[in-house]
């Protein structure tokens, strides 16, 4: 199949969460596959660093049409991966030539709408001018929502380049619609017919998430769990209405994520201090040892290394979590230590906790992605208390380098841990708890601790249950080839 898969960020040119990783390691699984993938995606020269120095030019001057009748010229930029894929870069400086990719700050920038608008409509110009006549137009959360829109108006319905192709729209996160005011209806070039509640409209506003639902061909989220929360009101974000439809005309699924075993591989990692494996564990000491090192800690090979790596977002339920740890903290030898960045107030606590338990508590506010793996592989435990979880990748990578999640159950996480106290140990990979209070989790927490101290072997059974499961790409890009097929 010829597929053209839009996006906001992918690793290694731009990344702020799990849909990068995506980005990049479903092309690359699919590419393996035999079909032939375009990835199409902003170009932020001051994001990408040393890498946009190394790309080629695909197309010297490509117009893109934009509110009242100008015509933006932007340049696209290549890099070919294989015979099978490449990623496209739209160069348009005005809107991407930026620190970081949608807030400033903590201030999202104020022509965010301007920007994605532009973004999708410079998505479908390229797959024009480039003759890519997809099978399959791929877009990914609000950001190339429009797509999905475009693909269905007026505007691009007579394109011989898209008459044989059908649309998929992929939700990461519900919880992030792109909601603008409707004067951003003249950015769309669309006319006001759009701007109706089968479409863009959304009570009196747009909303591109929204736009892209109802007008994709099929829907899709990252997991099977998350795929039937979003059809309730406390998961939906307001949406509920438009899923339900969605799903009563069997277009909405649940395809779990997942992970990049090059990038996320405690054998091959050259990111950490010390490779191991599942029959070769040394390495994980020194890993450990180096991590309580680099956050301050004192190097105590049997204390309990807690993990958190995180966007500080609500969505990630931290707040439950940074407020039920002194007692731990004040009585037991334990240690945690925490990657984040985000809610300033949550930053500001978090520095706290480490000023105040210096020898139990370390943490380092902000995004790097060397420690991120160094949290991975040196903890024994990962921590995700989230309020909800479209899929989540971390507890993947933590069950693959030997450490063991703690999590609540929700989306994706729901899916993928196995608690080992509901069942039996040779299935377990971890600790599973449902109320978000900070009762619940501290309970977990003590069961880990229980775990850790007095059940050493069980501990390791559950370690090496994670390490032999297979979160590989193969199986999830299978299940899209089917999608694409379907479609
Ligand atoms: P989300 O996309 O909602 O943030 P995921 O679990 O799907 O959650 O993916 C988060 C990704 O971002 C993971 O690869 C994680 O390691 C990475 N990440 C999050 N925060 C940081 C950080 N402060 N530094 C480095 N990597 C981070
Ligand atoms: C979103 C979700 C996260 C998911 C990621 C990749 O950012 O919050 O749960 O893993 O997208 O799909």
């Amino acid at each position: 199949m010829n597929i053209v898969l839009a996006t906001s960020e992918a690793f290694p040119y731009a990344k702020t969460g799990g849909l990068a990783d995506v980005a990049a390691a479903l092309p690359q699984a699919l590419s393996k596959n035999g079909h032939k993938v375009s990835v199409i995606m902003p170009c932020y020269p001051q994001v990408f660093k040393e890498k946009y120095a190394t790309l080629s030019v695909a197309i010297e001057k490509l117009g893109v049409p934009f509110a009242y009748g100008q015509t933006k010229w932007c340049r696209v930029l290549k890099d070919k991966i294989n015979k099978n894929l490449t990623f496209y870069f739209i160069e348009y400086n005005e809107f991407f030539d930026r620190p970081t990719l949608y807030d400033y700050q903590g201030e999202e920038y104020d022509d965010n709408a301007a920007r994605y608008c532009f973004l999708s409509r410079a998505v479908m110009e390229t797959t024009i001018a480039l003759n890519l006549k997809p099978d399959v137009l791929h877009s990914n959360d609000w950001h190339t929502a429009l797509c999905n829109v475009y693909l269905r108006s007026n505007l691009y319905q007579s394109y011989e380049n898209f008459e044989n192709t059908k649309s998929l729209i992929t939700i990461h996160n519900i919880g992030y619609q792109g909601i603008f005011h409707k004067d951003n209806m003249i950015n769309t070039g669309l006319s006001w017919d759009y701007f109706d509640d089968s479409c863009l409209e959304y009570h009196d506003q747009i909303n591109f998430l929204k736009g892209g639902i109802m007008c994709a061909d099929k829907v899709n989220t990252v997991s099977p769990s998350y795929a039937s929360e979003i059809l309730l009101p406390e998961y939906a974000f307001d949406l509920e209405g438009a899923l339900q439809h969605i799903d009563y005309l069997g277009n909405l699924s649940g395809i779990l994520n997942g992970i990049d075993t090059d990038e996320w591989n405690p054998k091959t990692d050259k990111k950490i201090p010390a490779n191991f494996s599942v029959k070769k564990m040394k390495g994980k000491a020194v890993c450990k040892a180096e991590l309580q090192k680099q956050f301050g800690l004192p190097q105590k090979p049997n204390t309990p290394v807690f993990g958190v790596i995180s966007r500080l977002a609500t969505q990630k339920g931290l707040d439950v979590f940074a407020y039920c740890l002194d007692l731990f903290l004040i009585h037991d030898d334990i240690q945690f230590v925490l990657l984040g960045s985000g809610d300033k107030t949550l930053e500001a606590r978090f520095s706290e906790l480490a000023a105040i338990y210096p020898e139990k508590f370390g943490c380092y506010i902000g995004y790097n992605d060397k420690v991120s793996h160094l949290v991975e592989a040196g903890s024994d435990f990962f921590v995700m208390p989230s309020r909800y979880e479209p899929c989540g990748l971390n507890q993947m990578y933590s069950m693959a380098y030997g450490t063991v999640p703690i999590v609540r159950g929700t989306g994706g996480l729901e899916d993928t841990v196995t608690d080992c106290d509901a069942e039996p140990i040779a299935k377990a990979t971890g600790f599973k708890f449902y109320d978000l209070t900070g009762h619940a989790l501290s309970e977990s927490i003590g069961r880990a601790m229980n775990l850790y101290h007095n059940s050493r072997d069980n501990y390791k059974i559950i370690q090496r249950n994670g390490m032999n499961k297979n979160f590989s790409w193969d199986h999830t890009a299978n299940q899209y080839e089917s999608l694409y097929l379907d479609l």
